[in-house]
C-alpha cells in the first residue's frame, strides 16, 4: 500500500515522493523571463522535500498571460531562465514540471494587490482578450472578447507546440496544460463561455476538440516516453456551465490521444457558483477517484488538501495518485519535512538534501532547538 511518502512512477519519470508544488503565479518577470526570484522559490521547495515542482502558470504566447509580469515560454530566450529554475529543482532532489498556459477572456490584469482590475486592450500594459465567443466574463473582467476564427484557434496549438518543444529544451520532464480557472482552455469546454457554432462549439464533442487537437500538437513535440497531463476545468459549479459527467467522459476520449494523469480543478467560467465548497476539505478527492476509477488514469488534486493526516489518506486508500499543495507551499517550504514529522516517518530529514539531513541527525542538539518544536509522542497525528 503506498503513502504519502511513496515514490511513484510514470513513464520514465520518478518521483520521490506523492507531494507536489501546485502552480501558483507570482507576478515577478520582467518579458516573461524567469529570475533569482523564481529559483528561490522552487528551489528552496525542491530542497524542502516536495517531490514534483511547478513555476507558475507560463504563457504560450505574450497575450496569454495573466498580467505583463507574469511569466512565459512564447520566445527562446525565456529558455535559459527555465533552466536554471528546472536545474535547481533537479539538483535538490525534485522533478520539474511545467505548467503551459493561455489567460484567454481573463488576461490584460494588474497584480492582485494593485486591484487586480483588467485593463483596456489600448493601455500600455494591457492587451485584446480573446475567447471561444465574444462574451466577457463579466465582474472586474468587462472588456469586450475576440472571438477566435478557427485559423486564430490553429495558431494557439501551434504555440502549444512550440511551447512544449522549449520546455523539453529547458529540461523539464513533465508537461501539464492549464485547462482550468476560466483560462482559454476552460472557457472552449464551458457551454457558459463557448456559444460557438462552428466545430468548436455546442456538444461536447465539439468543446473538448480544442483540447484533443492541442494534446495532438504537443504530442508531436513532447517526447512519448514523459508525462503529457492536463488540469481540467471539470465543474462549473453551475447548471448552465460544465457538468462533471461530461469531464469523465471528456477525460476518457483525452487518454486515447495521449493525456497520462489528470489535475482535476474547478471551471471558474464564472462567479455564480452552487454550492461553492471552498472551505470544505479536500472537496476535489472524490471527483478525482471517480476519474482514477472509471477512466483508469492516475489522478492528482488540489484544494485544501494541507492536513498531513488527510492528505496521506488519500494516497493509502488509493483515493487519488498525487496531492497538490498551492497555499500550504507558499507558506512552508518545508510542508513535506512538517507532514513526515507529524505522520512519524522514521527519518524526516531524509526529505531534505543529505549535506543538511547529515548534521540534523548527527550533531545532537537539545530536542527543542533544531528548528520544529520537540515531538510529543501522545500527539502525533497517525493517519
Ligand atoms: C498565489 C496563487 C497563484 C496561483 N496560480 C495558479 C496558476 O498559475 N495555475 C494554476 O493552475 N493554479 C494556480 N493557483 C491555484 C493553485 O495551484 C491551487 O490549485 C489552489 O490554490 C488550491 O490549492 P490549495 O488549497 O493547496 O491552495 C494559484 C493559487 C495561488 C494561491
Amino acid at each position: 500500500m503506498p503513502d504519502l511518502f511513496s515514490p511513484f512512477t510514470l513513464k520514465d519519470v520518478t518521483l520521490r515522493n506523492r507531494i507536489v508544488m501546485s502552480p501558483m503565479t507570482m507576478y515577478r518577470s520582467v518579458d516573461g523571463l524567469m529570475n533569482d526570484y523564481h529559483v528561490m522559490l522552487m528551489g528552496s521547495r525542491a530542497a524542502g522535500g516536495f517531490g514534483l515542482v511547478f513555476p507558475e502558470q507560463l504563457a504560450i504566447t505574450p497575450d496569454g498571460r495573466t498580467s505583463t509580469s507574469c511569466g512565459g515560454i512564447y520566445n527562446d530566450d525565456q529558455i535559459e531562465g527555465l533552466k536554471r529554475v528546472t536545474s535547481i529543482i533537479k539538483d535538490m532532489g525534485g522533478v520539474a514540471a511545467i505548467q503551459l498556459g493561455h489567460t484567454g477572456r481573463k488576461g490584460s490584469e494588474v497584480k492582485p494587490w494593485e486591484g487586480g482590475r483588467q485593463l483596456a486592450p489600448d493601455d500600455p500594459n494591457g492587451w485584446q482578450v480573446v475567447g471561444p465567443s465574444a462574451i466577457p466574463y463579466g465582474g472586474k473582467y468587462s472588456y469586450p472578447v475576440h472571438e477566435l476564427t478557427v485559423d486564430e484557434i490553429k495558431d494557439i496549438h501551434k504555440s502549444y507546440a512550440q511551447a512544449a518543444r522549449r520546455a523539453y529544451e529547458a529540461g523539464f520532464e513533465w508537461l501539464e496544460m492549464h485547462y482550468a480557472h476560466g483560462y482559454l482552455g476552460a472557457s472552449f469546454f464551458s457551454p457558459i463561455a463557448n456559444k460557438r457554432t462552428d466545430q468548436y462549439g455546442g456538444s461536447l464533442e465539439n468543446r473538448m476538440r480544442f483540447h484533443l487537437e492541442a494534446l495532438d500538437a504537443v504530442r508531436e513535440e513532447w517526447p512519448e516516453r514523459l508525462p503529457l497531463t492536463m488540469r481540467l476545468g471539470s465543474d462549473d459549479l453551475n447548471s448552465e456551465g460544465v457538468q462533471f459527467d461530461d469531464s469523465v467522459v471528456a477525460i476518457a476520449k483525452m487518454k486515447e490521444h495521449g493525456l497520462d494523469f489528470a489535475d482535476l480543478s474547478i471551471g471558474f467560467n464564472t462567479d455564480e457558483m452552487k454550492d461553492v465548497p471552498f472551505a470544505q476539505m479536500a472537496f476535489m478527492v472524490e471527483r478525482g477517484t471517480r476519474v482514477k476509477r472509471e477512466v483508469g488514469i492516475p489522478v492528482g488534486v488540489s484544494w485544501n488538501m494541507g492536513l498531513p493526516a488527510v492528505a496521506d489518506r488519500v494516497i493509502r486508500e488509493e483515493l487519488i495518485d498525487l496531492v497538490f499543495l498551492g497555499r500550504p507551499a507558499l507558506s512552508n517550504p518545508h510542508w513535506p519535512v512538517w507532514a513526515a514529522r507529524e505522520l512519524s516517518h522514521n527519518d524526516p530529514f531524509s526529505l531534505v538534501p543529505e549535506d543538511w539531513a547529515w548534521w540534523l541527525r548527527n550533531f545532537r542538539a537539545h530536542n527543542e532547538c533544531i528548528g520544529w518544536p520537540a515531538l510529543d509522542e501522545g500527539a502525533r497525528k497517525v493517519a
